[in-house]
């Protein structure tokens, strides 16, 4: 460190030593005797992805060196000179203008030697009383912020899509599964509305993971604090964060906020694999339950009939990465020695990776749902025909007529092996077919045999009745709204 940094009286500095040489590229100080091979300056270099931080990195710089000024550690001529600096820095990365070295390693220091070289020896003082541990982890949780705030409002965003077309399938009936075995009937709605409630909790996690992120490392300096007189609530109320980080060693080494976050990100994903392995097998003509726009699909190479699903397809593959992402922070983290190692810089790769693989998904499932997935109402319908989808309904029936369920279940289990004999559904039994499993049914069995009775007697909160679906999906509006 330039002895003129350990002054905290900026009017007592010693004049700017003119023979301070800056060192020729990044950490390479006088302390090395011989020059990095252009492999291990490739090896340690992180600037080609942590470029991504420099939004960040300046706006943390700005505020450090607002408190630096305010904290008299630096004159505000320093400030003055790295504010333009740093505005000027900030329009050449806007334009593509500026120029990032390897051999400069990281984001910091790449900007940090062009503000010196912009500004002179203010430039030089910005790193009084901060490391680039601190620097890097108040950077990335920047970031992450807003990148969860991006999020949220995505999430949002295909919320809404499933609701509204959940709105227009609330009569819609089809089967529902258990097992993939045509269980009972359901209405689509519900059915669709079931990941509009996923969703909802994969915002909540967001909404919880942020107040972690949102705590600021800068102050801890390299692992121990700093012996400048700091002031760090300054630098964090300016910055936004909700509070500062308690402890300097944890403040640099742990990235357990990003792995908090990889994981929500994670669920987000399998959910979402979960719906697309659904619209995969539902657009299937097997299935036939629903078509997917041209515009969203692919052909084949060789076989010209073929229409395929690829969006959903690709959306339970890249599950796969994000699941991936987490993985590797988690492996990344586990048996690190405190405090800082520079194996954390392996955190960003995944974590941006995974930032955009789930804004890409959003984005495209958000497009899907509100303008590319039209519903087959009949093939629903005749498959929740098929499948003896009101068995239960009939077992409830007997139930209320006095007999133990149980025993429903059995009457019922048989008079279902009689309908398939027959090659026919439960509802087109003769009455007195039905009456030889139990003479406890009578002619108003034929009511809860079906769909729309089915649906309807599941009347109660949760349940697929029309009514309360509906209920559902404008509590799920409102939800929305009130969580922007
Ligand atoms: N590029 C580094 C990273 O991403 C910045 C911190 C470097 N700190 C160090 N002590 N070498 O983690």
């Amino acid at each position: 460190m330039p002895a003129s940094d350990t002054s905290s009286d900026p009017d007592n500095r010693p004049p700017p030593n003119a023979a301070t040489r800056v060192p020729p590229s990044g950490t390479r100080s006088g302390r090395f005797s011989e020059p990095m091979s252009a492999r291990m300056q490739r090896f340690n270099a992180s600037v080609d992805f942590d470029r991504r931080l420099a939004q960040a990195d300046i706006a943390g710089s700005r505020a450090h060196a607002a408190m630096l000024a305010a904290q008299r550690i630096i004159s505000d001529d320093d400030l003055r000179a790295i504010e333009r600096g740093l505005a000027q820095i900030e329009r050449e990365i806007e334009a593509g203008a500026f120029e990032w070295r390897h051999e400069l390693e990281d984001v910091h220091l790449n900007i940090e030697r062009r503000l010196t070289s912009l500004v002179g020896d203010a430039g030089k003082r910005l790193h009084t009383a901060r490391s680039r541990n601190d620097q890097v982890a108040t950077d990335i949780r920047l970031w992450l912020r807003d990148a969860i705030d991006a999020l949220g409002a995505q999430l949002r965003a295909l919320r809404s899509a499933l609701v509204d077309l959940a709105s227009r399938h609330v009569d819609t009936i089809m089967p529902g599964f258990t097992h993939l075995q045509v269980a009972q009937p359901i209405t689509f709605a519900h059915h669709l509305m079931a990941y509009d409630a996923m969703l909802a909790r994969d915002i909540e996690r967001f909404v919880d993971c942020r107040k972690r992120v949102n705590r600021m490392p800068l102050g801890s300096a390299a692992l121990a604090g700093t012996s400048y007189p700091i002031d760090r609530e300054r630098v964090a109320r300016a910055l936004g964060f909700e509070s500062i980080a308690g402890n300097s060693l944890d403040a640099v080494a742990d990235r357990d906020f990003a792995i908090e976050f990889a994981s929500a990100a994670s669920l987000v994903v399998v959910h979402l694999s979960r719906f697309a392995e659904e619209l995969v097998l539902w657009s299937s003509p097997r299935f036939g339950f629903v078509t997917l726009a041209d515009r969203f699909c692919t052909g084949s190479s060789i076989m010209p009939q073929k229409k395929n699903p690829d969006v959903p397809e690709l959306v339970r593959g890249k599950s796969a990465r994000v699941i991936g992402h987490l993985t590797a922070l988690l492996v990344l983290m586990k048996a690190q020695p405190l405090a800082y190692n520079k194996d954390n810089q392996e955190d960003k790769e995944p974590l941006f990776d995974t930032v955009d693989t789930l804004t890409d998904v959003l984005a495209i499932m958000t497009d899907l749902v509100a303008t590319g997935l039209a519903a087959n109402v009949e093939r629903m319908r005749a498959a929740a025909l098929e499948g003896y989808a009101t068995a239960t309904d009939l077992a409830d029936y007997l139930v209320r007529k006095g007999i133990a369920f149980r025993d429903a279940h059995e009457i019922v289990a048989r008079a279902v092996r009689e309908a398939e004999s027959r090659g026919c559904n439960l509802d087109l039994l003769p009455l007195d077919a039905l009456q030889r499993f139990s003479p406890l049914i009578e002619a108003d069995v034929f009511d809860v045999l079906t769909l729309e009775g089915s649906v309807a007697s599941r009347d109660h909160a949760g349940g697929t009745a029309p009514s309360r679906v509906r209920a559902a999906i404008a509590a799920a509006r409102d939800d929305i709204r009130s969580s922007q």
